[in-house]
């Protein structure tokens, strides 16, 4: 969570960190805060405040000169949400200044032992050490650089830093440890971001910082050092898009944007990888490891919120096709229990961000124990998608609103994809490979026709969004839609729900079910289709209000529900792909219509970058 972004370069610096905070605002958006140094006048420009960007630029000076400049948007850990606790963070004689991601977890060892040497802090945040500790370094007689390089030793967490030194304004420093961190450079300009959205302000050219390294960056060029002082090389990579792709075009908000892009998110994670001829899934980087992923007997799919749900619905398909035991974990609980793992467990990391630090503390926890790891990730070149030994890119393209949409499709149908690649080599036959396939192909097309109904959905939200309470029940692949549901009406609309799987209703919840608690029932016509509608009469005899999303051409739960939804007929197993895009749809509504401000969510960040 925050992000932070810095640019050394011959252009005025100051707008471009302001474009690059925009586009980062997503992982947090409590603060924001910038600093810009102009090197004619040796002036330094620090603004920060709590508040969005949008109302921050209509005070700043964003004409301020100067060809380096630092930025942060914040989502508060420690501290409450005010100016003082904003970044850049300072030192006590106001040279040295800092922006973080991150936590710094003896921060407040740190600043005792620094209160009582005379430091005098304002902040309550664990960031506000840092400059104080290099000041102290340097007081100590250590020159700037290893004074920075003594602090990283001395702080523990997670933490990408930027940090600014008066007396060396040539010089812009980044480091990162547990927490993402990208220089951009087309060798004349540097930039420094959180992830490669703001980097492509200026090129596509990024080098991946490792844990552990620390880029000093001028005009004429950058040194990577580790902590200990080596010389170190980072991964060079192109960014797939450009900054033009983290607009919303036409639309009100990125998240209604993003769930009209789940059919063109789809193509492009199906495209080249069906091999309708074989039945096979073409993935690329999963060849190499195709005799170990023969050996597999057990599949461990770890996640955190909405692609957790992602992989609840891979475990009904797993089992049922590929025919191999698998489990779904939280990444937030998997290395808190003791799961038994061996070189035969697949382990495999679901993540849109490819940043979440409980997910990637679970991947440490899996390769510890000899896990075969593997990644389905969307943002290229994340820490996840580095930490795995291999994995499948979801190709969903930037996602910038808080509630994860479109990354949740790709994932399934990545999840649909990999399942293949196992099931093939098991026990399923070229006819069920090739059918699957065959269907994968028409849903798009399908999701599309979904979509088509967003103004009857639109005027069903509305109709709703007076009820203070929700159910969302589904059975089978319908449960984990049903928690998908659920946690978006939270997320977007504030509003309380509950997910469970409609069976479970009758050992318990329905004693709350009355005319004001309406449910949201997943009931296509699929192998549970009977048993679900049970289940709604039971919640009809109580009075309730239900929603059923079922099968186009069924008209029988016309006369049962208050109202339908339908979605196109398509295989059980690909079911929650369309099922899941109304629901998308009825959350955003509502929260709409409630007026919240569905893109940036109170009380959250897109990355979720601390355990
Ligand atoms: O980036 P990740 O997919 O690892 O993020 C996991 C969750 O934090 C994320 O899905 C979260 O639950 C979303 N806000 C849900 O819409």
């Amino acid at each position: 969570m925050c992000g932070i972004v810095g640019y050394i370069g011959p252009k005025r610096a100051l707008p471009i960190v302001i474009d690059g905070l925009k586009r980062l605002e997503y992982r947090g958006y409590d603060s924001i805060g910038v600093l810009a140094y102009d090197q004619e006048k040796k002036e330094i420009y620090l603004e920060k405040q709590p508040g969005r960007v949008q109302e921050f630029i209509k005070t700043a000076q964003l004409d301020k000169k100067g060809g380096l400049a630092i930025g942060h948007t914040r989502w508060a850990t420690h501290g409450l949400v005010t100016r003082e606790n904003s970044h850049p963070h300072g030192d006590c004689q106001k040279k040295i200044f800092v922006v973080h991601n991150g936590i710094i977890e003896n921060f407040q060892e740190l600043k005792d032992a620094l209160l009582k040497k005379g430091h005098v802090f304002v902040s309550q945040t664990d960031t506000e050490v840092v400059p104080h500790l290099i000041e102290e370094r340097q007081k100590q007689g250590l020159p700037y650089r290893e004074a920075i390089m003594q602090t990283l030793k001395d702080v523990r967490g997670s933490f990408a830093l930027l940090i600014f030194n008066k007396e060396e304004p040539d010089l812009l420093v980044g480091t990162r440890f547990s927490s993402p961190l990208i220089l951009g450079t087309n060798d004349q300009e540097f930039i420094f971001a959180s992830d490669p959205t703001p980097i492509g302000l200026v090129t596509k050219n990024v080098l991946y910082l490792n844990d552990g390294d620390v880029a000093f960056v001028s005009e004429k060029g950058y040194e990577l050092k580790s902590f200990l002082s080596e010389k170190v090389e980072a991964k060079r990579g192109v960014i797939d898009f450009t900054a033009g792709e983290a607009d919303k075009g036409n639309f009100p908000d990125f998240m209604l944007k993003e769930i009209f892009e789940e059919p063109l998110a789809l193509e492009n994670t199906l495209r080249g990888r069906l091999l309708i001829n074989e039945g096979k899934a073409k993935l690329g980087g999963l060849e190499p490891l195709e005799p170990r992923l023969r050996e597999v007997n057990r599949v461990i799919l770890v996640a955190c919120g909405t692609a957790s749900y992602a992989a609840l619905a891979a475990e009904y398909f797993f089992e049922e096709y590929a025919e191999i035991p698998t489990e779904v974990d939280l990444g937030s609980e998997f290395r808190y229990r003791k799961p038994i793992i061996d070189n035969q467990t697949l382990f495999v990391a679901i993540s849109q961000s490819g940043e979440t630090a409980d997910t990637l503390a679970a991947i440490k926890e899996a390769k510890t124990k000899g896990a075969l790891t593997l990644g389905i990730v969307n943002v290229v070149g994340s820490t996840i998608a580095r930490q795995v030994g291999a994995g499948i890119y979801s190709h969903a393209g930037p996602e910038l609103a808080v509630a994860s949409t479109k990354a949740f499709t790709t994932q399934i149908a990545d999840l649909v994809l990999l399942m293949l690649f196992l099931a093939r080599e098991r026990k399923m036959s070229l006819v069920a490979g090739q059918e699957i396939m065959n269907e994968l192909r028409k849903l798009p097309e399908k999701m599309r026709s979904v979509l088509l109904q967003a103004d009857k959905i639109k005027a069903l939200a509305e109709k709703y969004s007076v009820y203070k309470n929700f159910f969302y029940l589904g059975r089978k692949y319908g449960f984990p839609m049903a928690l998908e549901g659920s946690l978006k009406l939270k997320e977007c609309a504030y509003i309380h729900s509950e997910a469970y799987p409609s069976g479970e209703m009758k050992h318990g919840p329905i004693a709350i079910v009355d005319e004001d608690f309406p449910s949201i029932v997943l009931a296509p016509q699929d192998s549970v289709y009977e048993k679900v509608v049970s289940n709604i009469q039971e919640i009809k005899a109580r009075k309730g209000k239900v929603i059923a999303v079922t099968t186009a051409g069924n008209q029988d739960l016309e006369k049962l529900v208050d109202d339908v939804i339908y979605i196109p007929q398509t295989l059980e197993l690909l079911t929650p792909l369309l099922a899941i895009v109304p629901l998308h749809l009825f959350a955003y509504y509502l929260a709409k219509k409630l007026g919240r401000d569905v893109d940036r969510p109170r009380n959250l960040a897109k990355s979720v970058t601390v355990e």
